[in-house]
């Protein structure tokens, strides 16, 4: 198989990546045919997926803009994905041209692509390191340069960490990061689960065994497990909801059924 000149030689193409198979599901080029095999198949049990994902970046879209709309211009997004149309900094570059945006992810391509696309933007950058390592994060150089972490900022776990097992203690790196933050900040996080699916949960669990069988599972939570992620945090209204819910600027109604999956919610640091 040729290999594109995005794609670090370190990476193996011959096996799916999450981060590759979601920029597929988005309509985006940096994906393998073994990464559309993979969300193909996935999308055999749930046709929904794609409606999914947009649902879940337009939610992101909306709270940075609300994040800059109280103040905040500083970002932290983890586990930033390969970069589509409408990115964080995008977004919150537009809203505050000085806004401040740190990527990370642990995936080489998200990386990769990440550091072209940032080129020139000196208010922007990626690094590579790991969630389930939050001191790797808050301690690094990269990190210090562009965030400031006295004064308030977003930190964003959009769609990720139901790639964390709990083997894993997702809940305690989330209470180190946030032990981290200044007073104001805020936690802003979208999460798969099986409610809200308009398919009945053994449907839906066959999108879910595929990516067990890539290795790469995703960890479907209840409202509650999820809720419990914003321990510290004052939920900001309208508080976890199916991610169409959080603030509209359309009427969710118009929404594709998929899109009323999962949940999304913004907590704010007293
Ligand atoms: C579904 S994408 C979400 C991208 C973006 N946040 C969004 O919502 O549009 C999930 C991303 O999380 C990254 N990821 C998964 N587990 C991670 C971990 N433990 N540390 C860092 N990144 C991780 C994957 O590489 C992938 O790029």
């Amino acid at each position: 198989m040729e290999r594109p000149a995005w794609a670090p030689r370190s990476i193996d193409i011959t096996v799916p990546s999450v981060s590759r198979m979601y920029d597929y599901y988005l309509g985006g080029s940096h994906n393998f045919e073994v990464d559309r095999e993979a969300a193909r198949r996935a999308m055999e049990f749930m046709p929904g997926l794609p409606k999914i994902m947009q649902a879940n970046r337009a939610f992101m879209r909306r709270a940075v803009r609300f994040a800059v709309g109280e103040g905040i211009t500083q970002f932290l997004d983890i586990g930033s994905g390969i970069p589509t149309f409408g990115n964080v900094h995008e977004v919150a570059q537009a809203a505050d041209p000085g806004a401040r945006v740190m990527y990370v992810d642990h995936d080489p391509v998200a990386v990769a692509h990440s550091q072209a696309v940032l080129e020139g933007n000196d208010n922007a950058g990626i690094l590579a390191a790991d969630l389930r390592k939050p001191r790797e994060i808050l301690d690094s150089a990269e990190v210090h340069e562009l965030i400031d972490l006295n004064r308030p900022v977003a930190l964003l776990l959009v769609a990720i960490l139901h790639f964390v097992e709990d083997t894993d203690d997702p809940y305690t790196a989330v209470t180190e990061l946030r032990e981290a933050l200044a007073p104001g900040s805020m936690l802003v996080l979208t999460h798969a689960s099986y409610e809200g699916i308009p398919l009945p949960p053994e449907r839906a669990g066959g999108a879910v065994d595929v990516y067990k069988n890539i290795r790469n599972p995703l960890i479907m939570r209840s409202r509650d497990e999820i809720a419990r992620f914003f321990e510290g945090y004052d939920m900001v209204e309208p508080g976890l909801v199916s991610p169409p819910r959080w603030r509209p600027d359309t009427a969710p109604e118009d929404e594709d059924p998929y899109a009323f999956s999962g949940f999304a919610g913004v907590g704010r640091k007293a």
